[in-house]
Order: C-alpha cells, then sequence, then structure tokens
C-alpha cells in the first residue's frame, strides 16, 4: 500500500509499504477514505517530537471502513463506517478510568507517532472498540474527519481548560486549524469578546466570518498593547495558545487578566520562559494538555445537528498519491490560503 512515511527531519517521501496485519484481538484494519494534515505533523519534520522515530507512516486523523478485526473486537464489524480518533485508549487502565484517555497505559497518542498512522491506504488501530466511532447514518465523512482531532482539542485544551464563560473575554494566539476550532467550540459557551491573533491576515478574516469579534497581526509586536486596549487595560480572562512556539506562549502571559487562565494547545519543542515574577500575584492558572477525545460523542451530535459546521474549516483536497503536495499546500498557507487538507486514499 501507499503510505506517507517520516524519514528524520525535513524528510519524508510517498513509499510502498505492506498492508498492516491485526497483531493484538482487540485491532482492527480500517481501510482509509479520508485523512487530513496536522499542526503538529508538521511539528514532528521539524525534530519537535522525540517519540516519533524515522521509518514512521504519519497521521492521526481519518475516517474508513473496518476491513478486519481481531477476536476480541465484538461491537464493530467488517464493512462498518467508522471515525479513527487521534488518542487510542483502552478504557480499562486507571488512566481511561479517570477519563484520561490520552495517557492510556497501552493507548494515547500512539497513532503517527510511535505506531503508523493514518495517512497511508490501511492504519492498524490498537483499542479498536473504544478508539473507533461508528459514523451515525447520513454523516457527512470530511466534516467526520474534522472530529478526529482538531475539533475535540481546540474545546477540551482550549475552551474547556481555559473555562471559557458566559460574557468573558478569550483570546486565541494561532488561528490555523486548532485555533480556528477552538473559535467555533467556544461560541457554545457564548463569551462576550473572542480576540483573534495571528500573523496571516487571510487567516485572521477567516476567523471574523468564523465569529471572532476582533482580530491583530501581532507581526508589528504590539499585540499585548491592542488586547489591553481591547479589554479596558484588564487583559482576557482566556488567553488561548495555538501555535506551538516560544513567542506565542509569552504572549499569552502578557494578555492573561487576574484571575484569568492561560490554556495551552500547542506542542512546543523548545524551552519557555515563564514570568513568575509578573504573574505570582494576578490568581492565573496555566493549564497543559494532550486532548483526551472524550468530548469526541458531545461534539458529534453538535454537528449532526448542525451546531457546529466543521466543513468550513476544509479548503483543500488532494488523493493520497499527491499528498507531497498536499503537504506543501498545508505549510505554505500563508500562500495557498489552506486550512485542512482532506487527502482521499
Ligand atoms: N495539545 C494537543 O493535544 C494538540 C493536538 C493537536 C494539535 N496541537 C498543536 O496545536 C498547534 C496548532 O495546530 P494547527 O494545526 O492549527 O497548526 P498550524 O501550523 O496550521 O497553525 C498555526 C498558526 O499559528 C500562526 N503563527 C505562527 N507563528 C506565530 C506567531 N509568532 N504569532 C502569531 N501567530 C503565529 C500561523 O500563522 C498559523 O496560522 C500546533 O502546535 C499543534 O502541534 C496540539
Ligand atoms: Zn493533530
Ligand atoms: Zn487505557
Amino acid at each position: 500500500m501507499k503510505a506517507l512515511v517520516y524519514h528524520g527531519p525535513g524528510q519524508k517521501s510517498l513509499d510502498e509499504r505492506p498492508k498492516p496485519e491485526i497483531q493484538a484481538p482487540g485491532d482492527a484494519i480500517v481501510r482509509i477514505l479520508k485523512t487530513t494534515i496536522c499542526g503538529t505533523d508538521l511539528h514532528i519534520l521539524r525534530g519537535d517530537v522525540e517519540t516519533c522515530a524515522p521509518g514512521r507512516i504519519l497521521g492521526h486523523e481519518g475516517v474508513g471502513v473496518i476491513d478486519a478485526v481481531g477476536s476480541g473486537v465484538t461491537t464493530l464489524h467488517v464493512g462498518d463506517h467508522v471515525l479513527i480518533s487521534c488518542i487510542s485508549s483502552c478504557g480499562k487502565c486507571e488512566y481511561c478510568r479517570r477519563g484520561m484517555f490520552s495517557h492510556c497505559a497501552t493507548g494515547g497518542w500512539i497513532l503517527g507517532n510511535s505506531i503508523d498512522g493514518t495517512q497511508a491506504e490501511f492504519v492498524r488501530t490498537p483499542h479498536a472498540e473504544t478508539s473507533l466511532y461508528p459514523l451515525p447514518d447520513g454523516a457527512d465523512e470530511e466534516a467526520m474527519v474534522m472530529l478526529s482531532d482538531i475539533l475535540p482539542t481546540g474545546f477540551e485544551c482550549g475552551v474547556l481548560n481555559g473555562k471559557v464563560a458566559p460574557g468573558s473575554s478569550v483570546a486565541i494566539v494561532g488561528a490555523g486549524p486548532i485555533g480556528l476550532a477552538a473559535l467555533l467550540t467556544a461560541q457554545l459557551y457564548s463569551p462576550a469578546q473572542i480576540i483573534m491573533i495571528d500573523l496571516d491576515n487571510a487567516r485572521l478574516e477567516i476567523a471574523r466570518q468564523f465569529g471572532a469579534t476582533d482580530t491583530i497581526n501581532s507581526a508589528d509586536g504590539d499585540a499585548a498593547g491592542r488586547v489591553m486596549e481591547l479589554t479596558a487595560g484588564r487583559g482576557v480572562d482566556t488567553a488561548i495558545e495555538a501555535v506551538g512556539v516560544a513567542a506565542t506562549f509569552l504572549l499569552c502571559q502578557d494578555i492573561v487578566g487576574a484571575g484569568g487562565v492561560v490554556a495551552n494547545i500547542g506542542v512546543h519543542g523548545q524551552v519557555v520562559e515563564l514570568h513568575l515574577e509578573r504573574l505570582w500575584s494576578k490568581n492565573i492558572a496555566i493549564t497543559t494538555r494532550l486532548v483526551d477525545t472524550v468530548s469526541t460523542p458531545m461534539l458529534l451530535k453538535t454537528v449532526q445537528s448542525k451546531k457546529i459546521d466543521p466543513l468550513r474549516l476544509i479548503t483543500h483536497r488532494f488523493p493520497l498519491d499527491r499528498i507531497l503536495e498536499a503537504y506543501d499546500a498545508f505549510e505554505h498557507a500563508a500562500d495557498t490560503g489552506a486550512l485542512k487538507v482532506i487527502i482521499e486514499a
């Protein structure tokens, strides 16, 4: 089968690889219909993610059809259409019983990281019964791909951890798919103000269309000053970091108001300064989270009932044969206008 393989920092290629086989009774083999590329795949390609070794098939998002199941799988059947969660969970270990699937003793974020992922014709999914979701009748497959990672991530790591509340003020730094997913799901809680910050004016324009009340291009270095103007000098109740570089985590520390929360989403590969000399007295909280995908069943309902329309995040489509072009479009979003790119296997 064809698969997109990581060969070390800066190197990837579309290779021929053997079709995966069932290895454990709880496994399923899924024939991929649609997958996509995440900002985290770009972090892997920059060498930011140590757990991902050269030779790995990338990808942790997608929908597909069950091609085979292990002997222990009784609730899923060959031919079922399923959503693949970016987090695999056994449902039985201590962390899973606490609802923290991201730290499952034998799962967590393993797809496209410590085991082969979804940017291929087939993928092996461990703990299939508790990591795959049967698609509801009539579900839009492309919309469902947005539920593998970005909607639960924006919602859990940004909105829930950030304690977004009715009437509150929110700033989201990073208007990529994850920041925009946080923007869409923050509106479930009716905050009064959502300020979107990025370097890319086209993405900021999309953020306005998606419901941002204000946008700031931070290229001039005065984003913090603008946020203070927009919040009468107070700073925001929730500052969501959705980029994964030191500068944006520092900006969040500058714009969080007293009693507020800095909710980090970004994958960081570098040391970042923490300004406790300014923050110690501000009654703030800082949260970090690897998405647990505990909210996936709930978000699936909001998508099915059209309270959230994730199709708005999809800008480009490519066949798997042309996945290198898809990476190119996603990496150069400022030139291509790409948000989520759908790859059809
Ligand atoms: N915590 C989790 O579980 C989890 C899950 C998925 C993704 N992520 C991470 O979330 C982050 C965002 O993912 P994405 O797919 O939206 O990535 P992306 O690369 O598409 O988007 C990042 C955005 O940040 C903007 N940006 C870059 N540098 C900036 C700066 N200095 N100031 C302001 N804006 C800047 C870019 O213009 C872009 O719009 C990544 O770090 C990704 O790895 C985390
Ligand atoms: Zn991801
Ligand atoms: Zn577990």
